[in-house]
């Protein structure tokens, strides 16, 4: 939907980058469905009041999030230990009641999360409207409701099972428009002195990087601690603490609750300070991060007509949410990159949304290593790097493009 106000503030929304007909991040399809393809215009926008960067347009969350979901959380190793780790700090922090504590988990995906809690024994409920990531949340033994939050859903869960002592998120508030129906189910749901913990991609790196691959349909707000601030201040809650984190390229955790219930962390000022000196309350800053962008499609696309200009084939690593908007944007399609490789078997044998590049299985990459491989999965890189010592000692060359583009040595 697209009315070109700020969904927090209401006010219009100044326009910055535009990045012409995007497909949907996870929408991989088969040969036969390329005809009736999904487009929607993507283009991102300022409020200066609420100091929210958000989609001006967002397709119908049923397009994106229904029974084929292609994402899966748990296809990294380093995800799967920092999930154990979220747990554990929310299981040791003192927003938990010491008797019969309750935790809510909006988007619990497979359960990557909550199964943590469920292995402590702490009474716990997923909130996931993606059925098959539900389906094996449930099978794991994480209690999953396969529904939309909202603050009917709220209401039905205090009915059954009382208030909450902690509601988190990850990498998932950041994918709702309807954002106000969250935090008026949050306000629900929770008890007065019960905690708010969600993290999500950071507005902070993806302008210092230029990652500018975290923008696509489902990212429908880039969040910073001034607008989550604003947002929550409108119900009467604050920010009590932000804790940085590496995870996606760089993301934020932050900790909210009902004013004056907690102390206010000192990272809270910090990080505030942090932002202003970046500009992100500023519109001036986007217009310099459209140039960045620009400049980055240019290099992007430059080094891989040279590369196939030379003989060399290029294949892509890991066919990410992310790689949709890079691919699409720089039109580089199976001219430039001949696969991609990926461990999720539902994205394999399946071709990238709106460029069409076949995604191959990883066996594939090891058995049909091309010359240099693009690492759309940047974020994993340690991991990645880690495991795939052989292709580099057989001279096999990464590409990587954030935060700037260049061939790795
Ligand atoms: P992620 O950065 O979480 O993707 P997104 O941009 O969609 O948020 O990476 C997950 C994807 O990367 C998933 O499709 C699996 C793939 N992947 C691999 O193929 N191999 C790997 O070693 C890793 C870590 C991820």
């Amino acid at each position: 939907m697209n009315t070109g106000l700020c969904r927090v503030s209401g006010r219009p929304l100044v326009k910055t980058v535009n990045f012409g007909l995007h497909p949907l991040g996870n929408g991989f399809l088969s040969a036969d469905d390329f005809s009736g393809e999904y487009f929607f215009p993507m283009e991102i926008g300022f409020c200066e009041a609420s100091m929210m960067v958000q989609l001006i347009n967002q397709p119908a969350p049923e397009k994106m999030f229904h029974n084929k979901y292609a994402f899966y959380s748990s296809t990294s190793q380093f995800m799967g230990q920092h999930f154990c780790d979220f747990a554990n700090e929310v299981m040791r922090s003192r927003y938990l009641s010491k008797i019969n504590p309750f935790v809510v988990e909006l988007g619990c995906n497979d359960g990557i999360m909550l199964k943590n809690f469920a292995t402590a024994g702490i009474r716990h409920l997923g909130i996931e409207p993606s059925q098959n990531v539900a389906d094996v949340a449930n099978t794991m033994g994480v209690r999953t409701l396969s529904k939309f939050f909202s603050e009917s859903v709220a209401e039905q869960i205090v009915k059954a099972e009382g208030q909450a002592d902690a509601f988190l998120a990850a990498n998932v508030m950041c994918h709702i428009p309807d954002i106000h129906g969250v935090v008026k189910g949050i306000r629900t749901l929770l008890k007065p002195a019960g905690v708010v913990i969600f993290e999500d991609p950071y507005l902070g790196d993806i302008i210092e990087k230029t990652s500018y691959d975290q923008i696509y349909d489902e990212h429908v707000f880039l969040f910073s601690a001034h607008s989550i601030e604003y947002l929550f201040n409108l119900y009467g809650m604050e920010l009590i603490d932000v804790i940085s984190q590496k995870t996606h390229g760089g993301s934020m955790r932050y900790v909210l609750a009902n004013k004056g219930v907690y102390p206010v962390s000192s990272s809270v000022g910090r990080l505030m300070g942090k932002e202003k000196a970046l500009g992100l309350h500023q519109i001036a800053t986007f217009e310099k991060f459209r140039i960045a962008v620009e400049r980055s499609r240019k290099e992007l696309c430059s080094l891989l007509t040279d590369l196939k200009l030379k003989g060399k084939r290029v294949a892509g690593y890991a066919a990410t949410s992310k790689s949709t908007t890079i691919l699409n944007y720089c039109g580089i399609g199976p001219e430039l990159i001949e696969y991609i490789s990926d461990t999720t078997p539902m994205k394999q044998g399946k071709f990238t949304p709106g460029m069409h590049i076949p995604v191959k299985s990883h066996a594939n990459f090891l058995e049909n290593p091309p010359d240099y491989a693009v690492l759309f999965a940047w974020n994993h890189a340690e991991e990645i790097m880690d495991k795939e010592k052989n292709f580099t000692d057989k001279g096999g060359k990464w590409i990587v493009h954030i935060p700037s583009v260049r061939v790795l040595e």
